[in-house]
Formats: C-alpha cells, structure tokens, sequence
C-alpha cells in the first residue's frame, strides 16, 4: 500500500492523511506531538520512524 489512505500506523488505525493534516493544521513538531493528536505511535512504536520521515518531510526537520 501507499498514498495518502495508507494506514501508517496499524494499532491505532491511523493513516497518512491523517497524519499529515495534523502536522499541517497544528503545527506538530516531534512524534510524542503527533501521538498526542493522532494516537499514532503510542502503542507498539513499530511506525515511529515512518512518522518522524513525515514530519522531516512536513517541517523539514524533527525536533527530538
Ligand atoms: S503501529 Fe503505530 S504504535 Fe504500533
């Protein structure tokens, strides 16, 4: 799977766009960040590093 619809973090459900709209809309800086909005991440960790190559792509970088 790929594009927007894929489902990046599969404990939670969350997919890309969603993520991404998040970063965008509310300005998230570090993957604790996104968690806290999304859910995604904070339960085996298996998507964190897909989530911080999503905020490097948003930001530019990723505040740690
Ligand atoms: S896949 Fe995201 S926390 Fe498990």
């Amino acid at each position: 799977m790929s594009g927007k619809d894929e489902i990046v973090c599969t404990c939670n459900d969350v997919s890309r766009a969603v993520i991404e709209k998040a970063i965008k809309e509310k300005g998230l800086k570090t993957i604790e960040e996104v968690g806290d909005h999304t859910d995604a991440g904070t339960m085996c960790g298996g998507c964190v590093d897909e989530i911080y190559l999503i905020l490097e792509k948003i930001n530019g970088s990723v505040e740690l």
